[in-house]
């Protein structure tokens, strides 16, 4: 099996890759399901209260997202991972929320890969379900640039990056 590292090499993308990578997303899913339930539970003081409840949408949006990937992998034929990548914490709420703004980042440059390696195959629902998550996870992430007080990170610059904003 070409186990290549050429997670964006879109021209190479194969069913069985495109089914490979989506379980690395279901791993992310698993992991921003594991943080966000923890997290929305410790973080405590009152600056906090507003993300915290955010949070715990987040959580069960993240879910969602879960199942969403597990019946795509399903559908290309593969069997959905029960891996979640490692869950980091911290005793320190701003720590917390960098940390989930982090994986929310990677998250993001994932999708956006995604999307057009579903569209090179031809599997356009499947981008459109993406597409659909993605904008959730865009959301999450300018909760949590909201809540650090930072500026939304820009993640277009990857290797295929398409810049979709302006070009820095
Ligand atoms: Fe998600
Ligand atoms: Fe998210």
């Amino acid at each position: 099996m070409a186990e290549s590292k050429s997670a964006t090499n879109e021209n190479k993308i194969s069913r069985n890759r495109l089914a490979e990578l989506l379980n690395e997303d279901l791993s992310r899913e698993y992991q921003a399901i594991i943080a966000y339930v923890v997290y929305s539970q410790v973080l405590s003081g009152a600056q906090y209260m507003d993300i915290a409840a955010q949070l715990e949408i987040h959580a069960k949006q993240e879910l969602d997202h879960a199942l969403i990937l597990s019946r795509q992998i399903d559908y290309l034929g593969a069997m959905p991972g029960v891996t979640p990548k490692p869950v980091r914490t911290s005793k320190n709420p701003k720590d917390m929320l960098r940390y989930d703004l982090e994986n929310e980042n990677e998250t993001i440059r994932n999708y956006r890969d995604r999307i057009r390696q579903c569209e090179k195959l031809g599997e356009y629902a499947m981008a459109e379900q993406i597409r659909q998550i993605l904008m959730q996870e865009q959301d999450h992430q300018i909760d949590l640039a909201t809540a650090l007080g930072v500026k939304v990170p820009d993640v277009s610059g990857g290797p295929k990056g398409r810049a979709l904003r302006k070009r820095r």
